[in-house]
């Protein structure tokens, strides 16, 4: 199987650009370089863990109201999450501050989705097997789209403050910070 490739932010938003999960030389826990990782590195660690199921099965679980996520893994450089979601789970739209970001899916399905501007935002399926990267300037919002669905998150450097967006009653986008250990979800209807 090919090495994970680093796949744009798709498209200019979106993740039509995922692919699928590599288990060749790969960075792992055991090869961390001590360093910050870039998005290829990013996609290449989320796609080992993937591949381990051993490290996360045992910490999957699923809640409509209160999504379900664990860490796997933190130091000074990069953290790892499992995330469970029920087609109920949204983050809303978010960014991830100065973190770049790597996405595998491992169960189910999920759906990225990309903010736009005058028109409608962009909403791409992201299957089991499939696994894509993203930069800080990336802004999304991922739901669950079926039941049992489970991904692995990494992130460069470790999630600390994240930023959420809300639309004010004029109409104004905004965005509000907040810490990497609140649960991210809807501040409002703000589709
Ligand atoms: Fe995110």
């Amino acid at each position: 199987m090919n090495n994970a490739m680093d796949t744009s932010s798709p498209g200019r938003g979106g993740a039509d650009g995922a692919t699928a999960c590599a288990v060749a030389d790969q960075l792992t826990l055991q090869t961390l370089p001590n360093r910050d990782l870039d998005r290829r590195e990013l996609l290449e660690l989320a796609s080992a863990i993937a591949a381990q199921p051993d490290l996360w099965t045992q910490h999957i679980a699923f809640d409509d109201d209160k999504r379900h996520y664990v860490s796997l893994y933190r130091d000074s450089h990069v953290d790892i999450w499992v995330l469970c979601w029920t087609p109920r789970n949204d983050t809303g739209w978010h960014d991830h501050d100065i973190s770049s970001g790597a996405i595998a899916v491992v169960q189910g399905r999920l759906v990225e989705h990309n903010l736009a501007v005058d028109r409608p935002s962009l909403a791409t399926d992201v299957v089991a097997g499939q696994a894509y990267s993203f930069g800080p300037d990336h802004i999304h919002r991922l739901t669950g789209r079926d039941p049992g669905s489970v991904s692995i998150h990494a992130y460069s450097p470790p999630l600390w403050r994240m930023g959420q967006y809300t639309v004010g009653p004029t109409g104004v986008l905004r965005r509000e910070s907040v810490s990497y250990a609140d649960e991210l979800r809807p501040l409002d209807d703000m589709i």
